[in-house]
């Protein structure tokens, strides 16, 4: 299975104004075309100045518009058929000239044109000098286009074109592609959905340097997390120490032991419709946490632990008073009889799915970007996948876990 980005075959209208970040639409442009999308990119007279019209027509095969009416010999169109055909319009760089523009519905030139005839979300990325950005012109139409329903990132502080330091530098490409994920997403099958997905391994102090943990890298559940929020859905996503970046438009909390991930999954239980358990946690923590550091000493030590409370089980609990439907998910690591450990676990933590990996495998399981999970349902037959990237594992996933949110709704 190849992984598939939501991105892949959606038609993306790329919009470049003139402003020195024009540079940065290059990799922004070759990532979106990396990813599957199909690119068109219109260009200001202003933005040929910084950067060359070939260099978009190399990365996107396609020919870069800058005239208005340079696609009248095509035969379906005029000037707005780019905007009409678009499922997302990104204009990065977006000046403050054409930010004015677009507040006053005006199409001068191409770009213009097809943002005001475009029907997708318009997604734009400002660039400009501090001053310009902070100017009460500028804020005002910043206001109204926000209001008007546009969606806006950035910009953000750092070096500026002039060599001063200040807000109004273009946010990375990366983000912004990670903005139009969750634009194009946004009426996904996971709409309106909750979504707590938990990550990353607990942490259980033995005094204040040292720690009982395990190998997670949270690579899985934050797979689950990305998966969850370009379907649609309202993500939390609860992790232990990690890593990996937060993820764009995720509400990112952040834990360490076991006890602080119970308290965060069973506050947002009441709410959640979907919860998927890929973080390890810890069973058991020590009985108590030395205040300063444990010197060592010639005799050996043993230590004492306590049982941690099982989150899922808790949940379980929680959900028999609220009275909603609901999916919960888990994840087994396991290293010897993978099946029955892992069908034992689906039923007494109650649970409408769990993912069984085997952690001892070298390429599945922990702190490697690929797994091999089998899936069990109660009362089904397992359903056991190949080897896979762990954003294919994710998608597989939500596959299931959409089918049987949408059985319960
Ligand atoms: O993070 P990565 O490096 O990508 O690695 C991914 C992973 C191997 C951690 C992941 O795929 C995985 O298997 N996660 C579950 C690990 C685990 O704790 O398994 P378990 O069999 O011990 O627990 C079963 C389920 O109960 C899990 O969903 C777990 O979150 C949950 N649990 C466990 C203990 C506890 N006190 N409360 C719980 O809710």
């Amino acid at each position: 299975m190849k992984e598939i980005c939501i991105l892949n075959k959606k038609n993306i209208v790329l919009g470049i104004t003139g402003s020195i970040a024009a540079f940065k639409a290059a990799e922004l442009t070759s990532r979106l075309v990396k990813a599957g999308a199909l690119v068109d990119v219109i260009m200001t007279e202003a933005a040929t100045h910084f950067v060359g019209p070939i260099t978009f027509q190399a990365l996107t095969h396609r020919p870069v518009v800058k005239e208005m009416f340079s696609l009248l010999q095509e035969t379906d169109i005029g000037h707005v058929s780019l905007g009409k055909r678009a499922d997302l319009m990104i204009i990065a760089p977006a000046t403050a000239n054409t930010l004015a523009k677009l507040v006053y519905g005006l199409s001068d030139n191409m770009l213009t044109t097809t943002a005001l005839a475009c029907r997708s979300p318009i997604l734009l990325a400002p660039a400009m000098e501090t001053g310009m950005w902070e100017n009460p012109a500028t804020k005002n139409n910043i206001g109204l286009l926000r209001e008007r329903g546009l969606n806006i990132i950035g910009p953000v502080e750092g070096t500026l074109a002039s060599g001063s330091t200040g807000t109004g530098r273009m946010v990375e490409p990366v983000k912004i592609i990670e903005a139009g994920r969750c634009l194009l997403g946004r009426n996904g099958m996971l709409s309106g959905c909750k979504v707590v997905i938990t990550a990353g391994g607990t942490r259980e102090p033995l005094d204040p340097v040292r720690f009982l943990g395990n190998y997670s890298t949270g690579k899985m559940g934050y797979a689950l997390a990305t998966t969850a929020r370009d379907r649609g859905a309202e993500v939390s996503l609860i992790h232990g120490f990690t890593t990996l970046d937060p993820i764009y438009g995720v509400d990112d909390i952040v834990v360490e032991t076991a006890e602080e991930m119970y308290n965060a999954v069973l506050e947002l239980i009441p709410s959640t419709d979907i919860l998927i358990k890929a973080a390890a946690v810890a069973d058991y923590r020590p009985v108590s946490k030395a205040h300063q550091k444990i010197k060592k000493s010639k005799e050996s030590r043993s230590l004492d632990l306590l049982n941690n409370p099982d989150i899922l089980q808790a949940v379980a609990e929680q959900r028999k008073i609220h009275n909603r439907p609901y999916v919960t998910m888990g994840f087994a690591a396991e290293t010897e009889d993978l099946l029955k450990n892992a069908r034992e676990k689906l039923i007494r933590k109650n649970l409408d799915l769990i993912a069984v990996n085997d952690v001892s495998a070298a390429d599945s399981g922990f702190a490697v970007d690929t797994n091999r999970v089998t899936l069990l349902e109660k009362n089904k037959e397992e359903h056991s996948l190949p080897l896979m990237s762990k954003q294919e594992v994710a998608e597989v996933i939500f596959d299931k876990v959409g089918a049987i949110w949408a059985e319960k709704v």
